[in-house]
């Protein structure tokens, strides 16, 4: 993650730094800006019942290709609370013990997205082609496609089960991932500030945004940079992939 302090970024300032990342996906479902397709408005009042980021997730993981980066600016912050909590899931993967890396990383997870269309959204259907809510499958582990580490690839917000799995299985092996990937030594807290800029990347890194400031008000604009089809590369396969600083 990166953080940035004091950015008084307009709309088109904010996608030209996104830009910088590759291109910009657009959001199927969430609330765009006029004339700004690609900006996802992030707001919570007295008359919110839901927020967007309630569960933990990675973003629009029920996509073929999901986003890479996420960049979120808030420009109206509650007085107490409203922060963003981030989960290194290259953290979480090099945590398990080497059993459990074996054995997960041959898996593959159903991704929907239900949770965040029906409910949060109202939809009954995809609004990109009308056939039904998006559902992908990914690797449960995936190996990033700049560092070649690898990244636990399952989150409470999309994924739906766990392919050629028993429902009891699954449900016992997600909930265990979702136990361990929120452990607090895996996790960096971020306060936010009028103006505050959060840069992520969701190939190895988890959020969830902390509702603990209802009625008050807090409002800002994400923009995401389209990704790859998630993979997933055995380690052995790896060499001269450069290893970087982990995501804390
Ligand atoms: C999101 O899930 O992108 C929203 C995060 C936040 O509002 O802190």
């Amino acid at each position: 993650m990166l953080f940035f302090r004091e950015q008084r970024l307009s709309l088109e300032q904010h996608k030209a730094f996104g830009r910088r990342f590759g291109e910009l996906h657009v959001h199927p479902a969430a609330p765009a800006t006029a004339l700004h397709p690609e900006v996802v408005t992030i707001h919570t009042d007295e008359s919110s019942r839901q927020i967007a980021g309630y569960h933990w997730h990675t973003d629009v993981s029920c996509d073929a290709e999901p986003p890479s980066a996420s960049i979120l600016r808030l420009e109206t912050v509650p007085v107490t609370g409203g922060d963003t909590i981030f989960a290194s899931m290259y953290a979480a993967y090099e945590a398990l013990s080497d059993a459990m890396q074996r054995f997960v990383s041959g898996l593959t997870a159903v991704h929907s997205g239900i949770r965040v269309y029906r409910d949060r959204y109202g939809m009954t259907e995809n609004p990109r082609d009308g056939a039904g809510y998006p559902v992908s499958e990914h690797p449960v582990v995936r190996t990033h496609p700049a560092t070649g580490r690898q990244a636990l690839y399952v989150n409470d917000g999309f994924t739906t089960h766990i392919k050629d799995m028993n429902p009891d299985e699954s449900r016992a092996l997600l909930d265990f991932l979702y136990e361990h990937a929120r452990k607090p030594q895996f996790q960096y807290r971020f306060h936010w500030e009028p103006d505050s800029v959060a840069v992520w990347d969701n190939r190895c890194v988890q959020h969830l945004a902390v509702w603990d400031y209802f009625p008050q008000v807090r409002h800002g604009y994400r923009v995401t940079v389209q990704g790859d089809r998630p993979f997933y590369r055995a380690s052995s396969d790896r060499a001269g992939v450069p290893r970087t600083q982990a995501v804390s």
